[in-house]
């Protein structure tokens, strides 16, 4: 059987940490995608600019010689116009928090009304805002009742990019159809999970996150808008890798590490389904025509072919571990079996 092949994959949201954990996790994400949007949600936020460059330099050590873009992000919070100009070109957008909503996201937006100048600047600029859509209700509402704000910047910025960020709901999905202007990243575990796997048997620590896991029939309607690559809709990993004295604990962080698994299951789903010849759209090339990017060849190429996920990476513990995939990533230049 001829391997599968997809053409610069991208990972439309990641964390990539700092320090130790950023050496262990980047070159496994730039193993296997051409780039990655990277979440700026560190202790300090990434909202200046020699925090940016400073932290685009850490992850080009890290990832070493392999192909690979990070698309770097800002933290939101109020900028001038001047600061704006000065960063346009080093970030693809900027990602807002509400404050307290989860890891790292105390310096978030407490009031929307003082985030509008930013935004209306952001419109002018054609910078895209990447967005938290959680509310500080009950946890299985908080993303259905944050979907008024996204209508309300939709309607206030027409001509804002506005992507929803890993979204986990059926209402998320619905809203996707509504505004030319907004669109959505989705995760790999939320095509997979309902809050049943996280909590429903033994406490699933490393399938807790943020937002948390919902209903069957959310699940369902993120399955198949990914399924048939919704114009609008990107594959977006939201890898958030924490070492597994933090998972594994009173206090579990939230956060699921899928980056180094995460395409040969995205291939193993979609070939479930049928729906292969929709995967490249979904993890490449929707998010080319979205953000307008031109990422440098790179072609990823899976064969049928049990493996086994390691039962950890370094410190982490990542999604499926020890559990079998039915298809495997060859390496750069490896020949198919
Ligand atoms: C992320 C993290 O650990 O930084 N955690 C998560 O559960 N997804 C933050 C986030 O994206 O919400
Ligand atoms: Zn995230």
């Amino acid at each position: 059987m001829a391997p599968f092949q997809l053409q610069s994959p991208l990972d439309m949201h990641l964390h990539l940490r700092e320090g130790d954990l950023l050496s262990l996790v980047a070159p496994l994400s730039a193993h296997s995608f051409a780039g990655a949007v990277i979440m700026p949600n560190l202790v300090p936020p990434v909202d200046n600019a020699a925090r940016l460059d400073a932290y685009r330099s850490a992850i080009d050590a890290a990832v070493g010689d392999a192909a690979f873009e990070p698309y770097m992000t800002l933290f939101f919070r109020p900028y001038t116009g001047d600061e704006l100009e000065a960063m346009q070109s080093r970030i693809i957008g900027i990602k807002l928090y509400p404050a307290g909503v989860t890891t790292n996201s105390e310096a978030g937006v407490r009031a929307l009304q003082e985030a509008e100048p930013t935004l209306g600047l952001m419109q002018e600029l054609d910078i895209p805002l990447l967005v938290h859509g959680e509310s500080t209700g009950f946890v299985m509402d908080r993303e259905a009742e944050f979907m008024p704000v996204y209508e309300h910047l939709a309607q206030t910025f027409p001509r804002l990019r506005i992507v929803m960020e890993h979204i986990t709901t059926r209402q998320a999905v619905a809203f996707l159809d509504r505004y030319a202007n907004v669109f959505a990243t989705v995760t790999l575990h939320h095509l997979l999970l309902t809050l049943d796997d996280v909590a429903g048997g033994p406490l699933a620590p490393h399938l807790f996150c943020k937002p948390i896991a919902k209903r069957p029939d959310d699940r369902d309607a993120l399955l198949a808008a990914a399924l048939s690559a919704h114009p609008n809709l990107m594959f977006g990993s939201d890898s958030a890798p924490h070492p597994r004295h933090s998972k594994e604990c009173a206090g579990c962080a939230a956060g699921v590490f899928t980056a180094p698994i995460a395409l040969p299951m995205l291939v193993e789903l979609f070939d479930k389904h049928d729906a292969l010849h929709n995967l490249q759209a979904f993890v490449s090339g929707n998010a080319r025509r979205i953000y307008r990017l031109t990422p440098a060849p790179k072609a990823v190429s899976f064969v049928k072919e049990a493996t086994v996920v390691p039962s950890q990476y370094g410190t982490v513990v990542p999604f499926g571990a020890g559990r079998t995939v039915a298809w495997r990533l060859l390496d750069a230049g490896q020949p198919p079996v």
